[in-house]
């Protein structure tokens, strides 16, 4: 009996996959290509360089570059950029080389092209997942009509450790939050086809676990086991598969001493075999060449063979495939059929692109003109930004800011960086096009006198603070301490800080403070002092506006945390839907438990955490039924009301919890989530179908377990107003990652 449902639950999967699967098998024009090249030319459409770097796009374009490309040894360029720079290079490959097969243009577009909208954290913040589906739209539409083909984004890698520079550029800690941001993005990118001249192909990266190096240092070793990578950091990986990602990044470190690079069973099994994935695998940045720095290649032509062989298609930047591969592939079959494998794939792509029918569609030097940041790309990315914003904290409803309101002192510089508005990956981002905070205040508030102190001398900034009726302190790091490579050992407030915050507190001034930064910072005492707390991210162009709509109440804030804060950098990593122990934490200091001497164990604001102008009640959780069977589908569903008299926004968040499995089951698993508006006074009822594959885990492969499922409803990981639970009926398997699942979900008004 059990055989039938495992294997109509593969057959389910399989269809899902549909799409892909059609697109594995390579189109006669693609294997007569093939036929007729040589081995130089296959490993030339391996081969991609770099074009320039990314502020400076084009400018390793000269001769001998252009000579390459005429002998086919070029596949792809990262850095080229622009209609007539992609035309001319096209024409080239297209017109002058043996087999005229067209190159691919690639470039990091990470939250926008000219349109710069919030950064990757950001927009998951705003736990909807329109909002980066529609950032990516607008950056494929500005990035195609400059000649691009291809985006390295979106940058999928669940971070649970924001000492880690680059969680800024990911969707946070939840592998479900992050699976459902993940499918967003890839569908923003490539649209409904990818032969449409308006898209992009999307690049999921970087895999399998790059969040997770050990200590959040870039770069470091995963200390995880099977089952994490599969529960925690592959979902989103998955979820992009299954929407149809043109492309995966492999990451630059290793997991239990695997590198990705060099790991057949992370990019072969797991992504070919299981997944059934067709795209094109490019290497990170030299990240061929780093596999000698691994110490698991010796020499060059080694680690060039070695990457080859686990499963990387495409070599970017390293040069190793272009100079080593060559000899090696005559020497060994089995690496010569990778090889046509590898340039089956990267064919495949370039068709699925339509380059084949015509190489210069989205080289548009009209549409290139047109098509930047544009009236409506630009309401898009305030939008955006407006959804993006956390309300953290706000003692006595200080906001939003009273319309009486005629003297505020605004502190600290970062209200006036525009640059950092941009984040880290910028693309073709001018911070002339960025409005700040500053300034947009002054044109949100013309009848409040607006006092600034970048806060470098601090009795200046006292005595503006002291001169004011309510201090909006910004505070927080510039762009420049996250990103790539930028870890750090200490995630509190940058040197100085602390002491204007405390010395603005001291005036016994209201405060609200802003904060803008690309990960969670470690602000307990500032947390437990200042009265209210905005937590703003780099929110992009339309920072200023977003921000000032907020405070003054145009705009209500709706977004919640990605990720939690932790009380002190020491006591990280932490995360929310951690495993419970045998001795779970308990704030009795004369019991041993799994909890810190000096600081609770708790996070400062949790998982989920964000509050509004209004406030909501839960009510009349109900489940359709009290056991689910595989095949069937349970509805949980809950009544939402605004008890306020202000509109808001909630964001409904269903949790769960196996109390009693064959191994340790998290204390709670994000499961489904809803942003909904109401009016005051309104309520609505929230429905979540469920099915029995969301609740299955690894062990190597998707089991179902019988017995008791407890769900949570609530407002945070931290703020459950709801629990009901239900039995699975039936053991077996699910045929993809259950955090991947993304379940039916619906609202309709109530009386
Ligand atoms: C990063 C990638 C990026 C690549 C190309 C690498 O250093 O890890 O995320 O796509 O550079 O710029």
């Amino acid at each position: 009996m059990a055989g039938r449902w495992v294997a109509a639950i593969w057959l389910a999967a399989c269809l899902l996959l549909a799409p892909a699967l059609v697109q594995a098998r390579a189109s006669p024009r693609v294997e007569s290509l093939l036929a007729r090249m040589t081995v130089e030319e296959k490993i030339g459409q391996l081969v991609q360089r770099p074009g320039g770097r990314q502020r400076s796009p084009n400018s390793r374009i000269n001769d001998e570059e252009r000579a390459l490309v005429r002998a086919g040894q070029v596949g792809s360029y990262i850095n080229v950029a622009g209609a007539e720079a992609t035309r001319a290079l096209q024409r080239i490959a297209v017109e002058e080389s043996r087999l005229g097969i067209p190159l691919l243009f690639a470039m990091d577009v990470i939250h926008g092209y000219r349109t710069i909208f919030p950064v990757p954290l950001a927009m998951a913040a705003s736990w909807d997942p329109a909002v980066p589906e529609r950032a990516a739209r607008i950056a494929a539409t500005e990035a195609s009509a400059a000649g691009l083909h291809w985006t390295f984004s979106p940058m999928v890698d669940v971070a649970r450790d924001p000492r880690w520079g680059r969680i800024v550029e990911g969707a946070g800690e939840d592998p479900h939050l992050g699976a459902v941001m993940a499918a967003a993005q890839v569908r923003g990118y490539q649209g409904a086809s990818l032969r449409a001249p308006d898209t992009i192909m999307a690049t999921a990266k970087h895999f399998g676990a790059y969040g997770a190096a050990t200590g959040g240092r870039d770069y470091g070793g995963a200390e995880i086991g099977p089952r994490a990578l599969a529960d925690i950091y592959l979902p989103p990986f998955y979820a992009a598969a299954r929407e149809g990602a043109g492309a995966f990044m492999a990451a630059f470190n290793e997991i239990d001493g695997m590198p990705s690079h060099a790991d057949p069973g992370l990019l072969r099994e797991t992504l070919r075999t299981r997944w059934h994935w067709p795209g094109v695998l490019i290497s990170d940045w030299n990240a061929v060449a780093e596999l000698r720095a691994h110490g698991v290649a010796e020499t060059d032509a080694d680690a060039a063979a070695l990457a080859l062989a686990s499963g990387v298609d495409i070599d970017m930047a390293s040069g190793l495939y272009a100079g080593q591969l060559a000899a090696r592939v005559r020497r060994e079959p089995a690496l010569m059929a990778r090889l046509d494998e590898a340039v089956r794939r990267v064919l495949a792509i370039k068709e699925r692109l339509g380059l084949f029918d015509d190489p210069y569609r989205r080289s548009d030097a009209a549409r290139e003109t047109a098509a930047m940041l544009t009236p409506e790309h630009r309401a898009a990315a305030r939008a955006a930004a407006i959804r993006s914003i956390v309300l953290l904290k706000n003692d006595g409803a200080l906001l939003p800011l009273a319309p009486s309101v005629r003297r505020v002192a605004v502190i600290g510089e970062l209200a006036e960086d525009a640059s950092s508005q941009l984040g880290s990956w910028r693309a073709r981002g001018q911070i002339e096009d960025v409005r700040p905070l500053l300034p947009a205040l002054r044109e949100a508030l013309p009848r409040t006198e607006i006092a600034y102190g970048s806060g470098a001398n601090v009795p200046n900034a006292v005595a503006a603070a002291r001169g004011a009726e309510l201090v909006l302190l910004v505070l927080g790091e510039d762009f420049d301490r996250s990103g790539e490579a930028r870890s750090l050992a200490d995630i509190a407030l940058p040197t100085g800080q602390q002491a204007l915050a405390e010395a603005v507190l001291d005036t016994g001034r209201p405060v609200v403070v802003i904060l803008m930064n690309g990960r969670p910072l470690a602000i307990d005492r500032l947390a437990r002092r200042a009265p209210a707390i905005l937590e703003t991210w780099f929110l992009g162009i339309e920072a200023g506006p977003a921000i000032a709509d907020i405070l003054t109440g145009r705009a209500a804030p709706g977004g919640r945390l990605p990720v939690g804060f932790p009380r002190a950098s020491g006591a990280l990593p932490f995360a929310y839907n951690r495993l419970p122990s045998g001795r779970p934490a308990d704030p009795d200091p004369a019991r041993d438990t799994v909890r810190y001497r000096d600081l609770p164990v708790t996070p400062l604001f949790a998982f989920g955490h964000g509050l509004s102008y209004t406030d909501f009640a839960y009510s009349d959780l109900s489940l359709s039924r009290d056991s689910l069977s595989l095949t069937g589908g349970l509805a949980a569903s809950v009544i939402v009301r605004n008890r306020g008299t202000r509109a808001g926004e909630e964001v409904v968040q269903l949790y769960a919890h196996d109390p009693v499995a064959s191994v340790s089951r998290p204390i709670q698993e994000l499961r489904g989530f809803r942003r909904i508006a109401l009016a005051p006074g309104e309520a609505k009822r929230v429905t979540f179908i469920l099915s029995a594959a969301q609740f299955a885990f690894w062990d190597n492969g998707w089991r179902i377990e019988p017995g008791e499922i407890r769900l949570m409803v609530g407002s945070s990981s931290a703020d459950i107003r709801a629990r009901a639970a239900f039995r699975l009926t039936e053991p077996g398997w699910a045929g993809q990652p259950p955090a991947a699942l993304i379940e039916r979900i619906t609202e309709e008004p109530v009386r």
